[in-house]
């Protein structure tokens, strides 16, 4: 008989009818096990795993093979005998009788183990990244990266949108962190800086006329690293021309609409919850709610008037707020519980924690008893509907702390009780930013969003206190994390003028640093606005996972380093010396 070509197969393909095919498989060895004299593969690529028989008496290499050995296997396709099936695979009816073998590269021991997602050291993990990203939840993760990615890319293209790259190499935009920046060589002292976004390249590409502009841009930011947050990371970058806020909105919904179908084939009702920044505030005690449960704050204030508590009642007569949420079926929670609440509230910020449970045998509470009167019973009743067999949760400070704190505990119990299910996607918008907000550290002026953003109609005026003036500025949220921040823009130079006068900048800076865009905005720059949402965030959160370090093929550790090619490291003298840099670090002293 002759032996016909192999059909050259993925790991991934092979089903019972193929059964009697001669196939070449090529993959790494995913497992290898030793059954009366046989041995049996599983071989791995990227589309799948098939399992090889391969008697060693006629091919002796099959006893030596390891884990993550890399080979090619010619043989038949067979089905398994009745009883072996392995309905976990895909390919699980079947195995190929291996008649010849080629390694084609050896592996050493690998420092974890490759074909399960067990838990493994995550420095161990990224310093053998290429290892790492063989695991099943990172071949995952970057399969699904690249579906929605795509899939972003098709319905902006359908929606009149084009691609366009604009240049790594720039000077500084205000995005609200450190720049990453880059000598130049040529220019002897002067350096670039890395983009924190693309925000000033596509507001002159309205300028010229482009109108529908997207990008899948790599930003570059030199801030704290976070479970969210990478200094490298990659934004869905988006700005139309003549476009109202709603304009925004809708491509948005449905660009992310599509992503979920077809990366996940999730559907995503559209037109998303829309709050305002005080509602969010006032109702999830966040500018990034998570709506995936209730448990909404109340102000209840009110139900204390007169209260004999002194606390609150000091506090009330101080102009604050007594803002919390009923935890509903929560009076069945232990003494001991409350008071762990109350100390992670203390860790919120909280100056205290009043606990309210309402049991059919009685209430018990934080508060003296003499304050829990039927009267407050009513009250909080007809405020919050805190019924029988419920808890409350209440904390008094300035509203807006308040709310914060209250906010913070809402995530902290939902999570105990395990009402934040990754496999739900509750997506809002929360609009109406104020335009100005006051830094926390030097209490100076900051843009809520960026300087570019446009004043709400209502406050174009400029007038009256900064901190009342709203923005026509928009953030969409999935379930408690900002996805993606954007708003109308500014393209009046006078308006841009003043905005960048309130925020402090002298007109020598303003010229020196945005010169060229407020040149720009003279030779008829039509009115724009639009977006960027964080890639990273979404996989992470299409994904199911902890961190967005689990979302990247390449991350940066939590010191912002690459464990794996060692970066950043120091350079030669010789090429400090061509780009005039002196380093000015004692060698011993560098961690
Ligand atoms: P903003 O600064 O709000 O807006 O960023 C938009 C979105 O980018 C993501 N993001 C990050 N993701 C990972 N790591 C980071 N360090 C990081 N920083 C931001 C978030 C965020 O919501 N140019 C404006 C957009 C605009 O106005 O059109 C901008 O960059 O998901």
């Amino acid at each position: 008989m002759s032996v016909s070509q192999p059909r050259r197969v993925t790991c991934g393909e092979l089903r019972a009818q193929a059964s009697g095919d001669r196939v070449e498989l090529s993959g790494w060895v995913n497992s290898s096990r030793d059954h009366g004299g046989l041995i049996f593969i599983d071989l791995r690529d990227r589309f799948g795993l098939t399992q090889l028989v391969i008697d060693p008496r006629a091919i002796g290499e099959a006893a030596s093979l390891r884990a993550e050995d890399v080979i090619r296997a010619t043989g038949l396709v067979r089905r398994r005998p009745a009883g072996t099936e392995n309905e976990k695979l895909e390919t699980g009816e079947v195995e190929v009788a291996v008649d010849a073998l080629t390694v084609l590269n050896r592996s050493k021991t690998p420092p974890f183990p490759i074909h399960t997602d067990g838990e493994v050291d995550e420095s161990l993990r990224l310093r053998f990244r290429y290892l790492d990203l063989r695991r099943p939840h990172l071949q995952r993760n970057i399969a699904l990266r690249h579906r929605a990615v795509k899939a972003v890319r098709d319905y902006l293209d359908a929606q009149g949108f084009f691609e366009i790259e604009t240049p790594m190499l720039i000077k500084q935009t205000p995005e609200g962190a450190r720049d990453f920046i880059v000598p130049s060589r040529l220019h002897p002292g002067d350096f670039y800086a890395l983009p924190q976004s693309p925000q000033l390249f596509k507001q002159l590409l309205m300028v010229a006329g482009f109108q529908r502009y997207f990008q899948i841009a790599r930003c570059f930011r030199d801030e704290d690293t976070r479970a969210d947050r990478q200094p490298e990371f990659t934004q869905i970058d988006l700005e139309m021309a003549f476009p109202t806020q709603d304009d925004v909105i809708a491509v948005m919904e449905g660009t992310l609409a599509n992503m979920f179908f077809e990366a996940l084939g999730e559907k995503v009702p559209t037109p998303f919850v829309r709050l305002s920044h005080a509602q969010a505030l006032a109702e999830y005690g966040s500018d990034k709610p998570d709506l995936r449960f209730g448990m909404k704050l109340q102000d209840v204030s009110a139900a204390f008037a007169g209260t004999e508590f002194k606390i609150f009642a000091a506090a009330l007569a101080a102009g604050q707020a007594i803002v919390g949420f009923v935890e509903s079926g929560g009076a069945r929670r232990s003494r001991r519980e409350f008071d762990a609440l109350a100390a992670t509230a203390g860790e919120f910020g909280a100056k205290g924690l009043v606990w309210i449970a309402r049991a059919a045998d009685g209430t018990k509470s934080s508060m003296p008893k003499t304050a829990l009167t039927d009267e407050l019973m009513g009250a909080l009743e007809r405020a919050a509907g805190f019924s029988v067999g419920d808890a409350m949760y209440l904390v008094a400070d300035a509203r807006e702390a308040a709310q914060l704190i209250a906010g913070k505990l809402r995530l902290h119990v939902a999570d105990e009780r395990g009402l934040r299910d990754p496999r739900r996607f509750a997506f809002c918008w929360v609009l109406d930013f104020p335009l100005f907000e006051r830094d926390a550290e030097s209490g100076a002026l900051t843009p809520a969003h960026h300087p570019f953003t446009a004043p709400a109609p209502g406050s174009e005026s400029l007038q009256g206190d900064p901190l009342q003036l709203r923005a026509q500025h928009y953030d969409v949220v999935l379930n408690g994390m900002e996805l993606g921040s954007g708003s109308i823009r500014i393209h009046d130079p006078a308006m841009q003028r003043k905005i960048f006068a309130l925020l402090g900048y002298s007109p020598e800076e303003v010229e020196r640093r945005f010169g060229f865009l407020l040149e720009a905005f003279e030779y008829g720059a039509p009115p724009h606005g639009g977006i960027a949402l964080g890639v990273d965030r979404i996989i992470l959160l299409m994904a199911g996972g902890q961190s967005i370090r689990e979302t990247i093929a390449f991350p940066k550790n939590q010191r912002f380093q690459d464990l794996m090619i060692d970066a950043p490291t120091a350079v030669e003298p010789k090429i400090l010396r061509e780009l005039h840099l002196r380093v000015d670090v004692d060698p011993v002293r560098r961690p």
